[in-house]
């Protein structure tokens, strides 16, 4: 099917699932039918062990190829320059030492860049990859400090960045907005509330400002997080060249679908003559979309006749690829005499860009986190110019939940209460704002568990009560969350063949997360098959499926999918086996796979390979193909990932420093389909949590908009000796209503840990330091 049918399909999923509202689902139901999901509850298989990653050898033999290293005969190398001023119009420009450089082949401008439709941002489609819908080197207009100017090819890449170098450029500049009103002037010119997947960030649950003001018990702080950068591993980059009218992408994304579909639209070609091929990916944490750099690539290789590759330097991703953008919230909480929360305010402020689809939405985490009787919960966005804010691990809660849940920290101070008993206290029954039952919810077991194993009846609640020579220690907790998604468009093709083995084709992704490997084990699980005979092909557009690699919903999108192909080959299976089968007769529903064959529930006898039924039927191989059913879950049950944050800080009582000495994150995300990948996602998004509590800063001039530390010596992240020993566990209780019985894992582990850092350093020195990321310097 081609792109296009496929993104009709989601459209017309789209209309169906918003007309289906009303429609009720049987607990568990998944399928058509009415049936759950029957690995959810099957305790022996492949589901649950630790297995290694199946791309793990080929990863450390240096023999997988990455976008940028893949090499094309007569391929030439990309080098950019970027804009030095953050608004107005680039008034000369100078090529011409640039073009008679050794090795140039083409410098491209505005001036003799080709004529591109516009790039369809995130959010305005089902298949749109591009985090930033700005004109891409169509004008002489500058937008904002790092936009692209110009394009060099050359036969090496340093004769492409000693020529980008000679480029000379002169501008008209206009007065910019680079910096965020505060909080308290939520009304400036060009704010207004922000929107989120269609959806206005704001929410009103009674009078809030009056429960308030009435409470026993309140506390009202303004917590700022600053800006972050993007820092995979693996840089931004494509290799990309034209084959006549057809395009062929190497990429680094969490999108192929999206990317051909979105580059077709650039281009003014049909999603067929868009290929992009992504099996490796270095780290995607919502940045690895399309970017200008793509587009800049493919439209120079097309001006020049030649391949292309273009990998972006360290200080090109800050350019051009957007990050998280800062924020101002203020959280006021109101309690009654007993800790019960009666106002639960979340206000503040971030910007935007005029061409970014999205504002930081930090109330997301808030929504559902506890029980309130009144709420008032807004994001007001202001415009800057700026590079695009983008999604960034767990956009909105990783610091939503700082402020949240430092706010929590303070009350349970306030009240004299354990701050793990304030929260149990105000647990939800329902989803406070949309009345919806949990699908399953065990936050108060991963507390008590949590707090079993970390040893938090050693805290002691006095703050600054625990000295070790210079070093003050103390203990902090705090509620991890994320939402459950799964988005419109999965589909996955099974092809067995005659030997019985099983290749599963799915449009999914594969950046360092398991994804392949985890995959390979529910299939072979569903299918009744040895792991050795079964193959996960991911990571490119032609294979099935609008699958995004994003909302921590790949798994649950990519698992449906396959059950949904699986039902079809036990359909197709049974249609083969004919009358001549130890089969004959039996429905879909009253067999089973199991030894690599079908076989009657309940009736070992009646048993037939799938190799056989092949054999039998002449068949060398039989292809099916399957579609996930529109999303009907989230609207029926309130779905979220939960976890509980415990973290041991010494903070040095005369220079400052905080070291975290012990981490534990105790997790309630329904079934763990594989610890040994389940402990590195969760651990990756601790560790990068600590970066936000502690040194993740982008430093943002607000004289000029430029981002002044666009390298990692300048911008810090956690290093091995900044990471103590973190220990990960989880309930392992399989939601019902997820498939596979599995909720996301990829995102939760960013969320909690700020504020659990950030109480701890607390609980140590008796310092609220509410201005993020905590420095040393704040500390004094
Ligand atoms: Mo994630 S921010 O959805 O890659």
């Amino acid at each position: 099917m081609s792109i296009v049918d496929k993104g009709k399909e989601v459209a017309q999923g789209i209309a169906q699932s918003v007309m289906m509202k009303a429609v009720e689902l049987a607990p568990g139901a998944l399928l058509p039918g009415g049936r759950p999901d029957p690995l959810i509850r099957r305790q022996h298989g492949h589901i649950g062990k630790p297995v290694s990653r199946v791309d793990g050898p080929l990863k450390v033999r240096g023999a997988a190829p990455f976008a940028a290293e893949i090499a094309l005969d007569g391929m030439v190398y990309a080098a950019l320059a970027y804009s030095t001023i953050a608004k107005g119009r680039i008034v000369t420009l100078d090529t011409g030492a640039a073009e008679a450089a050794p090795g140039v082949v083409l410098v491209m401008t505005h001036r003799n860049a080709p004529r591109l439709n516009p790039l369809p941002r995130f959010l305005s489609g089902d298949k749109a990859a591009a985090g930033d819908d700005s004109p891409v080197m169509q004008d002489d207009r500058v937008r904002w400090n790092g936009e692209p100017i110009a394009l060099v090819l050359a036969e090496t890449q340093e004769q492409a960045d000693h020529a980008r170098s000679l480029i000379r450029v002169t501008y008209a500049e206009e007065p910019a907005a680079t910096s965020l009103p505060t909080a308290a002037l939520p009304t400036a010119d060009g704010c207004e509330v922000g929107t989120f997947m269609g959806e206005p960030l704001r929410a009103v649950v009674g009078d809030a400002d009056a429960a308030l003001a009435a409470a026993p018990h309140k506390v009202e702080a303004v917590f700022t997080t600053p800006g972050h950068n993007h820092n995979a591993l693996e840089l931004h980059g494509a290799t990309l060249v034209w084959r006549g009218d057809e395009l062929f992408v190497h990429d680094a994304t969490q999108a192929v679908a999206h990317t051909a579909w979105s580059m077709a639209q650039v281009f003014g070609l049909e999603e067929t003559q868009v290929h992009v091929s992504s099996p490796f990916v270095g780290g995607g944490f919502g940045a690895k979309g399309l970017w200008q750099h793509q587009i800049l690539a493919a439209a120079a290789a097309r001006l020049a006749g030649r391949p292309v590759r273009i990998a972006l330097s360290r200080e090109g991703v800050y350019r051009i690829v957007g990050g998280r953008s800062q924020t101002e919230q203020r959280v006021a909480l109101g309690a009654d005499a007993d800790g019960r929360l009666t106002a639960i305010i979340h206000r503040g402020v971030t910007p935007k860009t005029r061409h970014s689809p999205m504002p930081e939405p930090f109330i997301l985490p808030t929504q559902s986190a506890y029980a309130a009787k009144t709420f008032a919960l807004e994001v007001q966005t202001c415009y800057l110019d700026m590079v695009a804010n983008t999604f960034m691990r767990a956009p909105g809660e990783a610091v939503g939940t700082v402020a949240l849940e430092c706010a929590m920290d303070e009350l349970a101070e306030q009240l004299g209460m354990d701050p793990i008993e304030l929260r149990i206290l105000n647990e939800p029954e329902k989803d406070p704002l949309s009345g919806r039952p949990f699908s399953s919810r065990n936050i108060v077991a991963a507390y008590r568990a949590g707090a079993q194993r970390f040893g938090w009846d050693r805290r002691n609640p006095v703050p600054r009560s625990r000295r070790e020579g210079d070093w003050l220690v103390g203990m902090g907790c705090a509620t991890a969350t994320y939402p459950y998604h799964r988005m419109p468009g999965g589909a996955a093709r099974i092809t067995l063949d005659a030997a019985g083995h099983a290749r599963i084709d799915v449009a999914a992704h594969e950046m360092g997360m398991g994804t392949a490997t985890t995959h390979t084990q529910v299939a072979a699980d569903r299918l009744g098959l040895p792991l050795e005979a079964v193959t996960v092909r991911y990571g490119d557009s032609s294979l099935p499926g609008v699958i995004l690699a994003g909302g921590s919903q790949q798994t649950a999108s990519v698992g449906l999918s396959v059950m949904m192909a699986h039902q079809e080959l036990v359909g197709e299976l049974l249609k083969l086996a004919g009358n001549d089968s130890p089969l004959a007769g039996l429905a879909a529903d009253e067999v089973e796979c199991t030894d690599a064959g079908l076989r009657k529930q309940d009736e070992p006898g009646r048993f037939e390979s799938y190799a056989s039924i092949l054999a039998r039927s002449g068949r060398s191989e039989l292809v099916v193909e399957g579609k996930a059913p529109m999303p009907l879950e989230t609207m029926h049950w309130s779905m979220h990932s939960h976890g509980a944050m415990f973290c041991e800080v010494r903070v040095n009582a005369v220079t400052g420093e905080t070291r975290v000495s012990r981490f534990l994150g105790s997790f309630d995300c329904g079934r763990i389909l594989n610890p040994k990948t389940a402990a590195s996602q969760f651990r990756g998004g601790i560790i990068m949590g600590l970066g936000l509590a502690l040194m993740e800063e982008t430093q943002f001039d607000g004289r000029n908009g430029r981002i002044m530390n666009r390298n990692l010596s300048d911008y810090h992240l956690p290093v091995h000796l900044d990471v103590p020993e973190i220990e990960v566990i989880w309930t392992d209780i399989p939601d019902p209503h997820a498939p596979m019985g599995a909720r996301g894992i990829g995102e939760i582990g960013i969320t909690g840990t700020g504020a659990a850092v950030a109480n701890a350093i607390h609980n140590a020195t008796g310092r609220r330091v509410r201005e993020f990321p905590i420095t040393l310097d704040k500390l004094l």
